[in-house]
């Protein structure tokens, strides 16, 4: 028998005692991501060897949770990659008026930037009142940020410039409220959100939903996860509803490929057949 990678054995001991001990399988996440995401979380420690955080994660719940905030990049912004909010726009919001009810569901949405920033696309559209949106991820802290809406008072430059490029049919300042150094986003955004704790690895489909988007977090994943997620994906929309994974992501080549067609190329903007 061939001698395994070292790196790997020790990568594979910690996923195992995560899975084992905690229930969370990281396992198909990819091997750069997970390398990097550990390596970090080992220096930090002060640690030699990657496996030497196993003795620890299985008895130090503290550790756990840092090692989990660390798999979890938490990089967003409000209308980040404004064409793609301008395609949806124009492309996926005649469709959505066509519906009576609308669900609506960001899966990792991190801190919630995204999900504010459909919240004011719906409003302008005058499709808010009508939707229920779904706001999740496996990262709690995150999802603590998101349902409180403030940020920091620096990033509202960049927020509100985002905003303009995306077709933004109002001033950003309508939508938030400085606050010393924050700006906090207005409460009515939320009025028709649910916060919940989902993990896209372990957890089930959520319902019925005309339209889903999921960017920036399938790029962390391997093949047979992105796989097994997108056909989550495909099992909670509703027919004809819309898959949305931005720019970096793609289901060509996948599982469900044949599922959909596509509705804007590049900003990877689908819908299930
Ligand atoms: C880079 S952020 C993307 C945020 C937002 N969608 C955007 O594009 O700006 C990636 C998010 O995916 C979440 N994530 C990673 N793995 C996940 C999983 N298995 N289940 C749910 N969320 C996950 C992370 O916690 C993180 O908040």
């Amino acid at each position: 028998m061939s001698e395994p990678d070292l790196e790997d054995l020790e990568i594979d001991l910690v996923l195992e005692a995560l899975l084992r001990r905690y229930g969370y399988d990281f396992r198909h996440y990819t091997r750069a991501t997970l390398k990097r995401r550990l390596e970090k979380r080992c220096q930090a420690a002060g640690l030699v060897h990657l496996s030497d955080m196993v003795p620890i994660l299985l008895r130090d719940r503290d550790f756990v949770d840092l090692l989990l905030r660390d798999m979890s990049v938490v990089v967003t912004e409000m209308f980040r990659d404004p064409d793609f909010f301008r395609e949806l726009r124009s492309k996926v919001v005649p469709q959505l008026r066509t519906w009576p009810y609308l669900k609506v569901w960001h899966a990792g949405c991190a801190t919630g930037e995204e999900l504010y920033s459909m919240a004011i696309l719906l409003t302008e559209e005058g499709l808010y009142e009508r939707s229920r949106l779904y706001a999740t991820d496996f990262n709690s802290q995150a999802l603590a940020t998101a349902r409180e809406g403030i940020y920091p008072l620096d990033r509202v430059e960049k927020f509100a410039r985002n905003y303009r490029q995306s077709g933004g049919m109002a001033s950003f300042s309508d939508y938030s409220m400085a606050r010393y150094r924050s700006v906090m986003l207005k409460p009515e955004l939320r009025k028709r959100v649910t916060f919940a704790t989902h993990n896209l690895v372990t957890d089930g489909v959520f319902g019925d939903m005309n339209l889903i988007v999921c960017r920036n977090v399938l790029i962390y994943f391997d093949k047979v996860l992105q796989n097994r997620v997108l056909e989550l994906f495909r099992d909670s929309l509703c027919h004809l509803g819309f898959l949305c994974l931005g720019n970096k992501e793609t289901l060509e080549f996948s599982s469900v490929a044949a599922d959909f067609e596509v509705i804007d190329r590049e900003q990877r903007i689908y819908r299930k057949r």
